[in-house]
């Protein structure tokens, strides 16, 4: 369920038309409906309500400073994987007791902020990482908290690229491994085990692999306690999947009724990371077509907004459903829908049927509201798009376009190029 819809033909974010915000902000642009997002936090911990949960929304899915205030004021904690996802949290006003970090690759000072900040727990992911937070909670003289991320070895039926739980993956722990690090634990003189950890992988629409899963991992816990080692967390991570073009993806209320016997067992406190199923399907990148080019073999489609702006389908050739934002006939035509950019992987569609595109007409890129904005840069000096969020009839711009001037800040020319 989502707030883009079309009302006399004409796409709507809410209550707002959305080619009025187009005609106004200019093209590309990101457009973010509040209530979607907001809806989607709800109905994740409203499915979680039996059980002593906190959402925390992975904001490396959407960073922007004013989605991550709107879902913390909802109560919302947050998952970070870096400094500047911390940074970003606490001015978000997130409580560092509601904030949890993960990452294979965290660096000293990344850690000693964390700490001193007094984050809820870091998810580890290797051993030489757990000595490491360890040696910098005793150099800080403070106790910290830590969960194992376990690698349970699922198959989470993804793409390949955003699959995490398979052991020949880069992250987590295996169940050997984590066993043996837990009956050491008591050598961590200023890190607490708390809890463990597991995310097998992103855009997961079946339940049995989040069911494997947590069945194994609850299956642990439970060894654990008969051998003296009680937890207090368990982090069942992210993953969920959202509809882009036809997929039948659990409900929250079916992902958490196959799930919570087993987290009503391990009688644990419970962390959940959602990113995509909360942002993915409150945003659209809305772009303008510039050009139609007919050549033997195909019809592009040349657009304003490209794989910068939105590169999940160079990526992972991740389909964005397309829409017109007026809706008309019914005659479709099959077209490569094409950026700026110079390269072949510059695509947001391909061999896609659209109703016949006019030159000078806005379409609107569906599902765009999870690592989109996020994974976008500047590549061939293409300045970053505004950002609005649309509250029912009233508009935000929550950032405002790149300038050209922004996208040297940070360059020096050395003066001995310069003559001086
Ligand atoms: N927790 C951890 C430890 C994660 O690594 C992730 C995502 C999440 C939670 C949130 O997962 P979600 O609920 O959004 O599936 N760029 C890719 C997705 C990469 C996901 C990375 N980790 C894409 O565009 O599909």
């Amino acid at each position: 369920m989502h707030e883009f819809k079309y009302i006399n033909n004409n796409l709507y974010c809410e209550k707002i038309k959305v080619k009025d915000l187009a005609d106004k902000f200019g093209t590309p642009l990101y457009i973010y409906s509040y209530h979607t997002l907001v809806d989607h936090f709800y109905k994740l911990q409203s499915a979680f309500s039996g059980v002593d949960a906190v959402v925390c929304y992975s904001v490396k899915a959407n960073s922007n400073l004013a989605l991550l205030k709107a879902l913390v004021d909802k109560g919302a904690g947050l998952d970070i994987v870096s400094g500047g996802e911390l940074f970003r949290a606490l001015k978000a006003g997130c409580p560092p007791e509601k904030i949890v970090y993960a990452s294979v690759g965290k660096t000293n000072a990344e850690i000693e902020e964390a700490i001193k900040r007094g984050i809820l727990f870091f998810n580890v992911e290797s051993l030489p990482e757990l000595e490491n937070i360890n040696r910098i909670a005793k150099k800080l003289n403070k106790i910290t908290r830590a969960a194992i991320r376990i690698n349970p070895d699922v198959e989470a039926k993804t793409h390949k690229f955003i699959t995490t739980g398979k052991i020949t993956n880069k992250f987590g722990i295996d169940l050997d491994n984590a066993y043996k690090i837990l009956l050491l634990r008591k050598n961590f003189s200023h890190l607490k085990i708390c809890g463990l950890h597991i995310h097998i992988g992103s855009q997961i629409t079946q339940s049995a692999p989040f069911v494997a899963a947590v069945k194994k991992i609850t299956d642990f816990i439970a060894h654990l306690k008969r051998i003296g080692i009680t937890l207090e967390y368990l982090n069942i991570g992210g993953g969920l999947g959202i509809i882009y073009k036809n997929e039948t993806p659990q409900t929250a209320q079916i992902y958490a009724k196959k799930i919570l016997p087993f987290l009503r067992k391990s009688g644990l406190k419970i962390i959940l990371e959602p990113g995509r199923f909360i942002v993915g399907n409150a945003g659209i990148l809305v772009t303008k077509v510039l050009y139609l080019k007919d050549t033997p073999k195909k019809k592009f489609v040349i657009i304003d907004a490209g794989m910068n702006d939105l590169i999940r389908p160079a990526l992972y050739d991740a389909y964005h459903m397309i829409l017109p934002l007026q809706k008309r006939g019914v005659r479709l035509e099959k077209v490569d829908v094409v950026g700026p950019i110079c390269e072949s992987g510059d695509f947001l569609a391909k061999e896609r049927k659209l109703p016949l595109v006019k030159e000078g007409e806005y379409l609107a890129v569906m599902s765009a509201g999870a690592y989109g904005f996020s994974m976008s840069s500047n590549y061939n000096s293409r300045r970053r798009l505004a950002e609005l969020l649309v509250v029912k009839d009233q508009v935000f711009v929550i950032r405002k376009r790149e300038s050209f001037d922004d996208l040297v800040r940070n360059e020096e020319v050395p003066s001995f190029l310069l003559g001086l």
